[in-house]
């Protein structure tokens, strides 16, 4: 937890936020609540709506507030404990000096905050809330403001009912920057996450089970931070872009991706993809590959600096993986023709990057264009593309995953094909080569600065293919 008058001014600026775009009435916010694996009682390990977090900061189930945009009252709703859950729980600090450690004094009972709702809905105030990504919010907003289940998912102006644009506009804007406080919460995760990539460039051997793997990996996680940011993504069928399944046995020849991240203590991500040679040595056409990859990575970063827009560093790594392909003659003709017509998508089907912050998706919870994309932005229409979740124009304090990738997905290839998306544009015959291939994608967490821009964390993970291949050799 921050000190309590980060979350007092995260209030105080929230409540500016939103009389700039004129709104009236009461914010509120639910905290998350405890949710069953199979009963209650054998909980999912808890982990607190991050929106919440950012202006309540209470990590613990069971708590709701709310912020009166009218006259600027504030109050925080939580239950103490009784003497049933002190026996099982031990005895636990009061709801009051809870509200006390995040700055806001003024607390009550959690039926209280259905009350307060039920007020305000019987008095034609607006009620501001966010799309709830949990079901349990959902259906609780559904029955304290009277609007249906699907409709309080949807985002929309507060008159027309649902969840609050408003308040999603606002939201985004302030978290979108991450203050200095933040930032190193983040370079902490981005450190747990380079001692978890670095086991897993260890434990990549022949013979070894990737699940083994990704247990050691995920182990560092939770010896030093909350545990892993999301599921790992760890498979010798990189083609596939979130493959979670871990059943092989690593075999040399083949390539490895490992794309995994931590979560610190305070819940700030990091998220780092590396691609091995299972048998420490790149071959050939790996390497071709390989580099290519690796240069586009070096070159997104070079040009990732305020008032560039992603979509810009985006278009522009496209056009450097379709460079690369055509140096190998993977496609032909003009790149500059192609480039529009997104053959880039054919072998990198997702975006450049993505925010990232308390969520390892930085608030796609609130809609991944509203988080991701400007008023005056529009997603492209086409694979690869319009895949992009980050495409706005960069301010020092974002901060953004940089990922290019290649892949040759079967499929996918084969669509194309029988389809002719390519125009013309695809050497099939050569590609047939590389059915077998798998996938690369190298990332790295960046966040944007005054005069440019820089990793985060302390070290850099190795990532040219030399550099690769010497510390595998040294493992
Ligand atoms: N690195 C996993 C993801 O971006 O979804």
């Amino acid at each position: 937890m921050f000190n309590s008058e980060v979350y007092a001014n995260r209030r105080r600026t929230l409540l500016e936020q939103m009389a700039s775009r004129g709104a009236h009435g009461l914010a509120v916010f639910l905290g998350n609540v405890d949710a069953a694996t199979n009963y209650r009682g054998n909980d999912y390990k808890f982990r607190q709506d991050s929106n919440f977090l950012y202006y309540w900061g209470i990590d613990e189930p069971w708590f709701a507030a709310v912020l009166d945009l009218d006259s600027a009252q504030e109050c925080l709703y939580g239950n103490d404990v009784d003497i049933d859950d002190i026996i099982w729980m031990g005895p636990q600090p009061s709801v009051a000096s809870k509200g006390e450690l995040v700055g806001c004094p003024a607390t009550a009972p959690l039926a209280e905050f259905d009350k307060a709702v039920a007020v305000a809905v019987s008095a034609g105030r607006p009620v501001h809330f966010l799309p709830p990504a949990r079901y349990y919010n959902q259906m609780k907003l559904s029955q304290l403001t009277g609007i249906s289940a699907d409709a309080v998912r949807k985002v929309a102006p507060v008159a027309a009912g649902g969840a609050s644009e408003e308040l999603v506009k606002s939201v985004v804007a302030m978290r979108l920057i991450k203050e200095q406080c933040e930032i190193e919460e983040l370079d902490k995760a981005a450190e747990i996450g380079y001692w978890m990539h670095t086991e897993a460039r260890r434990g990549c051997k022949p013979g070894v089970l990737e699940q083994e793997i990704v247990g050691r990996m995920e182990g560092i996680t939770y010896s030093q931070g909350w545990g892993p940011s999301f599921t790992t993504i760890l498979s010798q069928n990189g083609e596939t872009l979130h493959n979670h399944s871990h059943h092989q046995i690593i075999t040399p020849g083949r390539l490895l991706v490992v794309d995994a991240g931590a979560e610190s203590n305070t819940h700030y991500a990091s998220d780092f993809t590396r691609t091995y040679p299972c048998s420490g040595k790149f071959t050939t056409k790996q390497r071709e590959i390989y580099d290519i990859v690796q240069q586009a990575n070096d070159y997104a970063y070079s040009l990732t600096k305020p008032g560039t827009t992603y979509w810009d560093v985006h278009y522009a790594t496209a056009r450097f993986l379709l460079e690369g392909l055509k140096g190998l003659d993977l496609v032909r003709g003009d790149v500059d023709e192609m480039l529009p017509l997104g053959i880039s998508g054919l072998f990198m089907p997702h975006g450049l990057g993505h925010n990232m912050g308390m969520d390892v998706h930085d608030m796609e919870d609130l809609g991944e264009n509203y988080v991701g994309y400007a008023e005056d932005q529009k997603r492209h229409p086409l694979l690869g593309l319009g895949n992009l979740r980050m495409a706005r124009c960069l301010e020092p304090g974002h901060v953004v995953t940089d990922e290019p990738g290649i892949y040759f997905i079967p499929a996918l290839i084969e669509q194309w094909k029988r389809e002719g998306t390519d125009k013309g544009f695809v050497n099939y015959e050569k590609l047939v080569d590389y059915y077998d291939f798998g996938g690369i994608r190298l990332e790295d967490d960046v966040l944007v600065t005054e005069d440019g821009a820089r990793r985060l964390g302390p070290y850099r993970l190795p990532i040219r293919s030399s550099e690769i291949e010497e510390v595998m050799a040294n493992e």
